[in-house]
């Protein structure tokens, strides 16, 4: 089962995994997802993740198709591929392929799953010099951004933005408020505080913005759930971007001002450290 992808009920090489073009994840984008780190084989908060993945089923009215136990079975057999080395392990549930294309839901659809793990490659080695470029951007998105859905033409379209004006991420603003990024969850130092949105439909529940608030606490730094308007961002003295697949991410220009006079800022490099010790007891002793 070297490199095969799971696809209904079944381990297959990836250029075998096909779904039929009536699948109403193809059509509609109706369908959730979650993207879990496997750092040395060893998955990266599954229970959080599979949490989330039944929240996402939830909202969309969709019920789990496997039991928690399935899927740390089917989870655990992509990443133990290739147990030395970080992967990333994608899943995809959708509600199913349909007879005909209609926006209503039809009845007793069986559920299409999928899931497959990539090599999750090491961050940037010149981050902790450079730290990253992000901008602002007016936040496009639909207004239920808590759900993990598949349907990211917008973050697509914002993160293409980004990438064509020399950023690695855009930072959405809604209605004054700095949200999150396109893929990546928001922090801010201010004052010595770390502050990041509270949770709520405009943003997704980040299993790394959970950890960083986790670490924050077991370190007693302080820290606060607030919102962060456009102006209190540009005023920042740090700004972090967290996600699965880059983990803590300073921000050192936005908007192509400096931020922390262009570089990665002490709290962040606290953090980082941190974090990268709970990768390491996770992968070295699970
Ligand atoms: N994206 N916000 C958005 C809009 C995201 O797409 C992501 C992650 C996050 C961070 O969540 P987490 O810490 O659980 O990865 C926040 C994934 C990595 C993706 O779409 O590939």
């Amino acid at each position: 089962m070297n490199d095969s992808v799971y696809l209904n009920g079944e381990f297959i090489p990836l250029a075998e995994a096909r779904i039929p073009v009536m699948d109403r994840g193809f059509l509609f984008g109706d369908s959730v997802y979650e993207v879990i780190p496997a750092y040395g084989g060893r998955l990266f908060r599954l229970p959080q993740h599979l949490h989330r993945l039944e929240q996402s089923l939830h909202a969309i009215h969709m019920q789990n198709p496997m039991s928690r136990q399935n899927w740390e079975t089917i989870l655990g057999a992509l990443a133990a591929q290739h147990p030395g080395t970080d992967q990333s392990i994608y899943l995809q549930v959708t509600r199913g392929v349909a007879g005909a294309r209609d926006h209503a839901i039809p009845a007793g659809l069986e559920p299409t799953i999928f899931a497959m793990s990539s090599p999750l490659p090491a961050p940037d080695p010149g981050i902790p010099a450079r730290g990253i470029a992000a901008i602002t951007l007016d936040d496009i998105r639909w207004r239920l951004c808590n759900i993990k859905a598949t349907t990211l033409l917008p973050n697509v379209l914002l993160r293409q933005e980004a990438g064509e004006r020399g950023a690695l991420e855009a930072i959405l603003i809604r209605d004054g408020l700095a949200v999150e990024g396109a893929a990546s969850n928001l922090f801010i130092v201010d004052d010595g505080q770390l502050i990041t949105p509270p949770k709520g439909e405009h943003l997704l529940p980040g299993i790394t913005r959970d950890l960083v608030l986790e670490l924050a606490a077991e370190a007693e730094i302080p820290y606060c759930e607030a919102n962060i308007t456009a102006e209190r961002l540009d005023e920042a003295d740090e700004i972090w971007l967290t996600s699965s697949t880059r983990e803590i991410m300073p921000v050192t220009h936005l908007d192509d001002r400096p931020i922390n006079n262009g570089r990665p800022g002490p709290l962040w490099r606290r953090m980082n450290e941190l974090f990268q010790a709970y990768k390491e007891e996770l992968r070295t002793k699970g």
